[in-house]
């Protein structure tokens, strides 16, 4: 299977093909998702809550990210592998951005990171590309920032913010990315930006219009136990699964049902015999 680039996922918006990306955080689940044929896996810096169990994706720190980086790359043969830079990864200059990014790419074999935010990160996206490292974008709801944005509602919902967040896709086109994640923001906005766009727009409840759309593994699969927003589709209930498979296991192991014997090893009888014999001479003389 031919590994997918940044430039076959722009192919993909002028053939009309959606695009299907979704985030994974560890190697069993991207292999999942490379063999559904999912088109792009984004380590999203979302694991610091999927995962890490923190409250914001604040906290998650660049080696945890390439930690979880370097198994969703061992997972994947076709999908294009994306890491999201985490907050305080790209905030503090271009050399440090350049730096980490080139951590991503050297020690985790990601083919691409993804950058919160336009305005003042345009210049961290041409420092990322000048040294090689194709940049996907990300504007909307950008979580790192949601203290700034008053907490995690849509935006772009007046004339003027909406214009704002088009002038920020021109200009994280302009600038370089291959692609744009648009989080919550109106399906009108993110069709707007979409037909303006030469590069694909990857939607997370931003409407149908977009060129392809993303969800969290944790929210789709049914694995979130608290809020999930209201553009996600719930795929699957693996939650209850899981939970009922642990019930039954501790049940089972209670009751003393399992392992049964197909779940354990023999050995030969004349073995067995000499360990026995053994094992009555060992109890014998300790008496
Ligand atoms: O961190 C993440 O999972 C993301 C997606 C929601 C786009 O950035």
């Amino acid at each position: 299977m031919t590994p997918l680039g940044p430039a076959d996922i722009g192919a993909l918006k002028r053939r009309g093909q959606r695009i299907a990306v979704v985030t994974a955080y560890d190697a069993p689940s991207a292999r999942l998702a490379d063999a559904a044929g999912v088109d792009v896996v984004l380590v999203g810096d979302s694991a610091a809550m999927t995962v890490f169990g923190y409250d914001s994706t604040t906290p998650i720190t660049v080696d945890e990210m390439l930690l979880l980086s370097r198994a969703v790359r061992r997972g994947t043969t076709r999908s294009l592998v994306v890491a999201d830079m985490p907050f305080g990864s790209f905030q503090v200059s271009d050399n440090e951005t350049v730096a980490h990014a080139i951590r991503f790419v050297k020690e985790a074999g990601v083919d691409t990171v993804k950058v919160e935010g336009a305005g003042t990160r345009l210049r961290r996206v041409a420092a990322l590309l000048d040294a090689g490292i194709s940049v996907m974008g990300h504007i909307g709801l950008t979580p790192q920032s949601v203290n700034r944005l008053g907490g995690y509602k849509p935006q772009g919902r007046t004339a003027v913010t909406a214009q704002h967040l088009l002038d920020d896709a021109h200009a994280l086109e302009r600038a370089g990315c291959f692609a744009i994640v648009l989080e919550a923001i109106p399906a009108p906005v993110a069709g707007a930006i979409t037909r303006a766009l030469t590069i694909p727009t990857i939607g997370i409840g931003a409407g149908a219009q977009c060129d392809g759309q993303v969800l969290v593994w944790h929210d789709m699969l049914g694995l979130t136990a608290g809020h999930v927003p209201k553009f996600v589709k719930q795929y699957a209930d693996l939650g209850r699964e899981t939970m009922n498979a642990l019930q039954a296991y501790v049940a089972d192991v209670r009751a003393g049902r399992f392992p049964e014997t197909q779940h354990t090893y023999s050995m030969p009888d004349d073995q067995r015999e000499l360990f026995e014999a053994d094992l009555a001479t060992f109890l014998h003389e300790k008496g």
